[in-house]
């Protein structure tokens, strides 16, 4: 994004009522984050308490020595003394260093022999210290996620699971696994992403197209992206819009005021095409 747009961005959002902020290392703009969140409390909008950072441990620093570094080096950028929420951002590990996919001469990304158990406990002696005051993990599938809940020894669970998540692609079976094991879901590309091809699969059709959901908008007088956010939270999954435009950003807060009839549930579950958007294919 261009320089300031997210500063920007999110303080507009803080303003329109948002508290949860989705951030990552990776993202190469957490010092805008940081900046917004401490300029809105200086302002006395908002106390450090009410806003709900969730910072990522990326690939490369799996390692146990390298988590509670990784996250100081977060910290430290956010200039904040915790995150709300760490997570482990993907169950596969990169080979530690500088380069964010590191790469061999055939440009395949190299990947780091790793032991997920031991990565978690490194994450819950971060908790621990203070750093991070919960625990958790994305791109988690329901096998990996076991392999975490039944460690020996286990000290913390993971209060959360970041995947993709929204009307066509409900993920019904990770969800009810996460309901019975009291892990949230959070569900990111909530609005079907910015079909940006250089890692969306454009090939399945645009979310907010679909006939559906601007049917059951219009309805209510709202847009199929309220619809589409208003069937996540109402199905009790957290959602995570990405905009970078004013009007968006406040269009899509505005989803307290209306549900969807148990019908409705129904019609847009059945939209289901169980076919990603973000494949990951790393
Ligand atoms: P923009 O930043 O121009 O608003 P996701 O949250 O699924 O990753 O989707 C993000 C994409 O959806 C971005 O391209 C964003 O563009 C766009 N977007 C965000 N909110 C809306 C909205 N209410 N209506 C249409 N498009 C939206």
């Amino acid at each position: 994004t261009p320089k300031g747009s997210c500063l920007e961005s999110v303080k507009i959002a803080i303003d329109a009522g948002y508290r949860h902020i989705d951030g990552a290392f990776v993202y190469y703009n957490e010092h805008e984050v940081g900046q917004a969140i401490r300029e809105k409390i200086a302002e006395g909008r908002i106390k450090r308490e009410d806003i709900f950072y969730c910072g990522k441990l990326w690939n490369t620093c799996h390692p146990p020595e390298l988590v509670r570094p990784t996250l100081e080096k977060t910290l430290k950028i956010l200039q904040l003394d915790y995150v709300d929420l760490y997570i482990i951002e993907l169950p596969m590990a990169f080979k530690p260093g500088d380069a964010i996919y590191p790469k061999d001469e055939n440009g395949k990304i190299i990947y780091h022999e790793t032991d997920l158990c031991a990565t978690w406990e490194a994450m819950e002696a971060c908790k621990d210290a203070g750093l991070a005051k919960s625990i958790g993990v994305s791109n988690f599938n329901r096998r990996q996620l076991e392999m975490i809940l039944n460690k020996p020894g286990l000290k913390y669970k993971p209060v959360s699971n970041q995947v993709e998540c929204h009307p066509y692609f409900t993920q019904p079976k990770l969800l009810e696994f996460c309901r019975q094991h009291d892990i949230v879901i959070v569900g990111y590309s909530p609005l079907g992403t910015s079909r940006d091809e250089t890692w969306v699969n454009v090939s399945s059709p645009p979310l907010l197209k679909d006939p559906v959901l601007n049917a059951i908008g219009k309805k209510y007088n709202k847009t199929a992206a309220q619809v589409a956010l208003r069937f996540s939270i109402q199905r009790g999954v957290v959602v995570i819009p990405k905009s970078f435009n004013p009007q968006r950003i406040r269009e899509n807060f505005q989803i307290f005021d209306f549900s969807l009839t148990e019908k409705e549930m129904k019609e847009i579950e059945a939209l289901n095409k169980n076919v990603r958007y973000v494949e990951l294919l790393m």
